[in-house]
């Protein structure tokens, strides 16, 4: 299972003084000699963490693969068209939210998902959609052109009780098998740190790659990127 680092958490840091430091660009480039196998970053709407400065400097230095995630809203698909990322992940977006609070309902919002995955391939750009575990939300992506999905994992990491904790993944792991029957790439992410990632990996063999930040970013300020990356890339290939 490949990895993906997010390192929006870095950009938070570093506006909090509104200065340069320190530099997310710089950071995911470290990430890239540590071994990750991509970047992932969220231009929002509010730019709260990354901004288009720094988008543009990823898509010049980043040698694995770029994935920016975006809301569908036409100003940053506009530049996301122009930037040119390896992968476009669309995923709901709300102003008050701490994080992104769940998956896209892309049944609900098929026209506005088709035109904006049209523009993008117009720019020859891979799609994906960051979903629930939901088979009717899957099967509309594959409808509409979706070249991946990414599978929101927060109710897996929240899960109050084992029970709840097993219900959901066995959730995903149908979701992800689904998915490749549709010939869909799979993605899965957030939430997933290092004591819910074995549970995670062990039961999910059609799931692409995970896209982690929180868990990675919170671990370096302790112990430093590098072991906090080559911790993760462990566990990932137990
Ligand atoms: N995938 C998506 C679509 C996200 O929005 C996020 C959060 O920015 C992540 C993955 C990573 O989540 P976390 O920071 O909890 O690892």
């Amino acid at each position: 299972m490949k990895f993906s680092l997010n390192v929006d958490h870095v950009a938070v840091l570093r506006n909090a003084r509104g200065e340069d430091n320190p530099d997310p660009v710089t950071f995911a480039l470290m990430a890239e000699e540590f071994g990750v196998d991509g970047i992932v970053v969220h231009l929002r709407e509010d730019r709260r963490h990354v901004n288009e400065r720094d988008v543009r400097l990823l898509r010049e230095l980043v040698k694995t693969k770029l994935d920016l995630e975006m809301a569908a809203d036409k100003e940053i698909i506009d530049i996301a068209c122009d930037v040119q990322p390896d992968l476009a992940t669309l995923v709901p977006e709300k102003r008050q939210e701490l994080t992104t609070e769940g998956g896209l309902n892309v049944v609900d919002n098929i026209e506005q998902l088709k035109s904006t995955i049209i523009q993008l391939h117009d720019a020859d750009i891979p799609v994906s959609l960051f979903v629930e575990p939901d088979l009717v939300q899957i099967d509309t992506a594959a409808e509409i052109n979706s070249d991946f999905i990414e599978i929101h994992t927060g109710v897996y990491a929240n899960a109050a009780t084992e029970e709840e904790m097993f219900d959901e993944l066995e959730r995903i792991r149908q979701a992800a098998l689904h998915a490749k029957k549709l010939g869909l790439g799979v993605n899965a992410g957030h939430g997933l740190n290092y004591l819910n990632i074995k549970e995670f990996t062990a039961i999910n063999n059609n799931i692409d790659e995970v896209s982690i930040g929180q868990a990675i970013i919170a671990k370096s300020v302790f112990v430093g990127l590098e072991k906090a990356i080559k911790e993760m890339l462990h566990l990932l290939k137990i």
